[in-house]
């Protein structure tokens, strides 16, 4: 099963995730500034971002948007932020009208509590991609 982990960090908190997922799957975690188009077939994307001043950045908004059913199956997004669900929904409604499944459930780590939830990244991944 090929995976991927790309995210959208201003801070550091999203990308602490994303290098957590990294290190458990032995895969890089890539943000999207790095590269702004996925470029491989994947059966699983975690993709990460927060909000800031309620919106996501626009840069993960046009990564989304332009994420395309032929290149992902399925993504599971994972965020760090007090009030995110705002974007977690906007990215589902997003990957949606791409006609790209993503999972109800979501990995949430409080950006002020990121080292303490490091360890469930584990658990998360384990459950999730086995
Ligand atoms: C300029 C700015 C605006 C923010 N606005 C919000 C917001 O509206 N709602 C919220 O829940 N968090 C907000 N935050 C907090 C970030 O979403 C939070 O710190 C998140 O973990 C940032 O992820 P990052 O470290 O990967 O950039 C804001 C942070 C910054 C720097």
């Amino acid at each position: 099963m090929k995976v991927a982990i790309r995210y959208y960090s201003k801070l550091g908190h999203t990308k602490d995730i994303a290098d957590a997922m990294g290190e458990e799957l032995g895969i890089k975690a890539i943000s999207i500034v790095d590269e702004p188009n996925l470029k491989e077939e994947v059966d699983i994307l975690f993709l990460g971002g927060a909000p800031y001043a309620n919106v996501m950045d626009e840069k993960l908004r046009t990564y989304a948007k332009g994420l395309k059913k032929e290149l992902v199956k399925r993504v599971i997004l994972f965020t760090t932020s007090n009030w995110s669900r705002r974007t977690v929904r906007s990215l589902r409604k997003i990957l949606t009208n791409n006609e790209i499944e993503v999972d109800k459930d979501y990995f949430y780590a409080h950006m002020l509590k990121i080292n303490k939830r490091i360890p469930k990244v584990k658990e998360f991944i384990k459950k999730k991609v086995g």
